[in-house]
This record gives structure tokens, sequence and C-alpha cells, in this order.
């Protein structure tokens, strides 16, 4: 497959609230299947939500490898990837926890999003399944930063002081 181009900042795209599956179809799976190829392209990869690839679309692609820092210190486990469609999150923490975020539509950057550190959320799985998951942890953040893209946000919107911004120093 040709690779994928990924809409960034400031594409209008981004910013539009995606529209609901109605119907998980063969164009749906052929959207799936890019998503999963710009996940498995990129070593760094966490989530990527369909508007990134310029679906105005509620889907959302979530997988991680393992990372370790310099020192081999487990930074994050593996999460294997998981597709859901009409993602919905119907219950949040109170508990709040702040965390670095970098974003595909966003490259260069990463800064520190405080998000609620549990949730429950529903979605379709590709085989039209309705799941209903407890995440917490990495799995909790990557869920609420690609349902954010759905509804026309991003990462940088939610760090108010813009300062907090750092460039990443890689590549
Ligand atoms: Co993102």
């Amino acid at each position: 497959m040709k690779k994928v181009k990924i809409l960034t900042e400031p594409n209008p795209i981004l910013r539009k609230k995606a529209k609901k599956i109605e119907k998980i179809d063969p164009k749906v799976k052929t959207i799936i299947d890019k998503m999963v190829t710009v996940l498995d392209s990129n070593e760094w990869s966490l989530g990527l939500a369909a508007p990134q690839i310029g679906e105005s679309l509620r889907i959302i692609a979530i997988m991680a490898r393992e990372t370790r820092n310099k020192e081999g210190k487990l930074i994050h486990k593996a999460i294997p990837l998981s597709i859901f469609i009409n993602p919905e999150i119907i219950k949040f923490s109170k508990n709040k926890i702040v965390d670095d975020e970098g974003c595909f539509s966003y490259p260069g950057y990463f800064g520190p999003v405080e998000r609620p550190s549990k949730i429950r959320f529903v979605a379709l799985t590709p085989e039209n399944k309705q799941v209903k998951i407890n995440a917490s942890g990495l799995l909790a953040r990557i869920v609420q930063h690609e349902i954010d893209h759905l509804n026309g946000i991003l990462f940088i919107d939610r760090i108010e002081d813009k300062n907090k911004l750092k460039k990443l120093n890689i590549e």
C-alpha cells in the first residue's frame, strides 16, 4: 500500500466534528487498513483517528510498542492493535493526571496535558460487536486524545500555556 498522507494543523478537516459510522462497509474497512498502515510504519505511534488521514468519520486505531528509555527503564508497555468505531466515553474519573502528549498532526512538538486518569467507553469493533471498556493509564490517555480528534480538538488546545510545548529532538 502506498504511503498514507497525514493531515497536519491547520488543515480544516482536523477541526470538523467527524460523522458517525452507520454501516461497517468495505469503504470503512479500507480506511481502517490505511490507519493500521500508518501505525505499523511509525515506531513511535500510539494511536490515530480517521480525520488525520482525511476521513471525517468516527474511527480510532490504537497500537503501542513497548517503549524503554536509554537506561532500559520501561516507559510504557505494548498495547495490541485495537480499532474502535463510534467510540463514546460514558464515564470519567474525578482524578486527573498530567502527562506529555504528541501528535502526528502537530509534528515535532510534545507537551503536558491534564486528563482524567480513568475512563469507561463504549464502541463498536470492526466486526460490529459492541464493547464496553474500562481504561486507565496510557490506554485511557490515548483513547481520550483520539476521541478529541473526532471532535475537532488537538492536544495543543488543552495546553493553556503554550510555553509548555516542547520541541522534539529526534529525527
Ligand atoms: Co493526535
